[in-house]
C-alpha cells in the first residue's frame, strides 16, 4: 500500500528507534509545503524547534526565512526537514547511530514530498546524506545529480550567524537553487536581481 502523510506522521510521533525519542519534547517533522519541488535538510531540532514541533523556527530559521524571502521563494515551493526528528540533548550533533535510526523516516519523507532539488544545510546533513567526509567548505555550491535528484550542499544558517562574512556564500548558493527551480519550470525568473538582506531575520 502506498505511504500516506497520515501514516508517516503517526509513525514519527510513535518512533522510539533511538534514545532521542525518550528525551524530546515534540517530534519535529517539517514546515513548508508537504509536496514541493525543493527540500531543505538541516541537522536536527534545537530548543525552539523541540518546543514548537517545527524545524528551523529559532534564530537560524529566521535567517533562512529572511534569505528565502529575499530570493523570492514562495513557501509553496519548499519543504524543510532535518536529518533527525528529535532534539539531541544540549544541541549536540546527532550521532551516526541516531542519524541511521532516523534515515528510514527521512527516506519516506523524501518519497512523500517528491522534491526535484535537495539542499543539504551544513556539514552534518551533507555527511549523513552522502556519507562523504569532504569538508562542506570544499563541496558547497556544487551540484550533483543522484537518483533523479539535483543535490546541493551549502552552509548551515547557524554557521552564518557565527560568521557573517560568509553570508554572501549562502546567498549565492540560494541564488543557484533559485536558478535551478527556474530551469526546471517551478519559478519564473525575477525581473530584477534580488539584493542580499543584512540582519538576522
Ligand atoms: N538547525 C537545524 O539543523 N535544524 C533545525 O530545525 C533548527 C536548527
Amino acid at each position: 500500500m502506498p505511504d500516506s502523510w497520515e501514516n508517516f506522521l503517526s509513525d514519527c510521533e510513535r518512533c522510539r528507534a533511538c534514545p532521542l525519542g525518550a528525551t524530546r519534547g515534540k517530534v519535529v517533522v517539517y514546515r513548508g509545503s508537504p509536496k514541493a519541488p525543493l527540500m531543505f535538510i538541516g541537522e536536527g531540532p534545537g530548543a525552539e524547534e523541540d518546543a514548537r514541533g517545527k524545524p528551523f523556527v529559532g534564530q537560524a530559521g529566521r535567517l533562512l526565512d529572511l534569505l528565502l524571502e529575499a530570493q523570492g521563494f514562495p513557501e509553496s515551493v519548499y519543504h524543510i526537514g532535518n536529518v533527525v526528528k528529535c532534539r539531541p540533548p544540549e544541541n549536540r550533533v546527532p550521532t551516526e547511530a541516531e542519524a541511521a535510526a532516523c534515515k528510514p523516516l527521512l527516506a519516506r519523507q523524501i518519497l512523500l514530498v517528491r522534491p526535484r532539488v535537495v539542499v543539504m544545510l551544513g556539514a552534518t546533513a551533507y555527511r549523513y546524506i552522502t556519507q562523504s567526509k569532504d569538508p562542506i567548505s570544499r563541496v558547497r555550491g556544487q551540484w550533483t545529480e543522484k537518483n533523479g535528484f539535483h543535490m546541493l550542499p551549502t552552509f548551515h544558517p547557524a554557521y552564518i550567524l557565527r560568521n557573517d562574512r560568509e553570508r554572501v556564500v549562502l546567498w549565492q548558493d540560494l541564488a543557484l537553487v533559485r536558478r535551478k527551480l527556474e530551469e526546471l519550470g517551478y519559478l519564473d525568473p525575477l525581473p530584477n536581481q534580488a539584493a542580499m538582506p543584512s540582519g538576522r531575520g
